[in-house]
């Protein structure tokens, strides 16, 4: 189901100086709808100065901490991220969709496996609920993580970091990266970007040594990161990222072939969501899927509609389409057929899109 609910805040609370952790009551009746994997984030939408506003956010809980929770970092001039950090209280109710989101795995306690994670900033979210989980149930398993931030006071979930060191002593190592703070140890200092994970790897891990790595932070770092392990070897099926924004201005990625030549031809597209079948009929060279279903009134998931979150995920079963910028989907799910439909265009006269197909 993709359908908003309105939940309960329990509690905002601080964590930095420019984060709160937001956590959810869930209704028994909603408990399982609410249930995530590791790594999952939820839409929050809400009226801002009269905007509907959706933003997504990683749940920084473990599946077995039985929390719904989210951690905020205030952006300058963020529209969402500053309201949540001054305005939003305990008792307030915000609408929440179901947890999303393919930045994750499944852990499997017969697994020795050697883990590491590259996260800035607001980026430990995911990650600190992909560590908990991965330790937990794989007690052969280890993992290194890797966290650049500004300086300590930036840095977010620091005591249950240091509880999760403390719990898994030998089979943890934390590696913090500060760009304006003086550490010691040299390597340490400066931004954790994709020149530093190459001096990372040739000094503290050895490549060889990860059998799975996860990425998260801006595009930017998240990018010259991924393009390190490659170099360094680990192939790309082994490498899981999540992107947190991507620049507004002209789209970097185009997939699939030029549709938008001729104005005025139509399409008639079809839609599945949550079961239920609904055709109509949309320009071909105006707007994408998603802004053409809801300008015709029908509601679907999204979020930040420029190709970073991929709620708006679907899978095309009939016709083709061309989608521009894709920073959520991996290869193999564009090979299944599955495009972001805040980004895609009909190319065809018929396009069947279904948003329930998770495989
Ligand atoms: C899957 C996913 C998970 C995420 N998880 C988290 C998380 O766990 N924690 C977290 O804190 N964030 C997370 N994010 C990012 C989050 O969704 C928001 O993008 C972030 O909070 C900023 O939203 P905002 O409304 O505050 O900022 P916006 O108002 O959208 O602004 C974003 C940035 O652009 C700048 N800006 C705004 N308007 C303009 C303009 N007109 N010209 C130039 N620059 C401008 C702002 O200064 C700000 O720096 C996640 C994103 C994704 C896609
Ligand atoms: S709405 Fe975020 S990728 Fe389409």
């Amino acid at each position: 189901m993709s359908q908003f609910q309105s939940l309960k805040v329990a509690s905002v609370a601080r964590n930095t100086r420019e984060a709160v952790v937001v956590t959810f009551e869930v209704p028994e009746p909603l408990a399982a709808q609410y249930a995530f994997r590791p790594g999952q984030y939820l839409t929050l939408r809400a009226q801002i100065e009269g905007q509907e506003l959706r933003r997504s956010y990683s749940i920084c809980a473990a599946p077995t901490d039985r929390q719904l929770r989210v951690a905020i970092k205030r952006l300058n001039d963020g529209a969402f991220s500053s309201w949540a950090n001054e305005e939003l209280k305990a008792g307030d109710y915000i609408d929440v969709m179901p947890p999303d989101g393919h930045f994750t795995m499944a852990f499997d306690p017969q697994q020795a496996r050697h883990y590491a994670a590259f996260a800035v900033g607001s980026g430990i979210t995911p990650i600190l609920s992909i560590v908990k989980t991965a330790l937990a149930t794989e007690p052969q398993s280890t993992f290194t993580l890797f966290y650049g931030n500004r300086a300590s006071s930036a840095v977010l979930f620091r005591e249950e970091i240091e509880d999760l060191k403390n719990l898994y002593m030998t089979r943890l190592s934390i590696v913090y990266v500060m760009s304006r703070e003086h550490q010691d140890i040299d390597l340490l200092n400066g931004r954790l970007d994709g020149e530093k994970v190459e001096q990372l790897l040739d000094r503290w891990l050895d490549p060889a040594m990860i059998d799975y790595a996860f990425v998260c932070g801006p595009q930017d770092m998240t990018e010259s990161v991924i393009a390190t392990l490659h170099e360094k070897g680990l192939h790309k099926d082994r490498i899981k990222f999540e992107l947190f924004g991507a620049p507004k201005g002209p789209r970097a990625l185009r997939t699939g072939q030029d549709a938008r030549k001729a104005p005025g031809e139509h399409c008639e597209l079809t839609i599945v969501l949550d079961g239920v079948t609904r055709s109509l009929t949309i320009e071909k060279n105006k707007d994408s899927l998603l802004d053409s279903a809801l300008s015709q009134g029908v509601e679907l998931p999204y979020s930040c509609k420029g190709g970073v979150c991929s709620t708006c995920r679907c899978k095309v079963i009939e016709g083709e389409v061309d989608m521009d910028a894709n920073f959520a989907l991996e290869d193999y799910e564009v090979a299944r057929g599955f495009v972001l439909s805040c980004q895609s265009f009909p190319v065809t006269d018929r396009v069947l899109i279904d948003f329930d197909q998770e495989t």
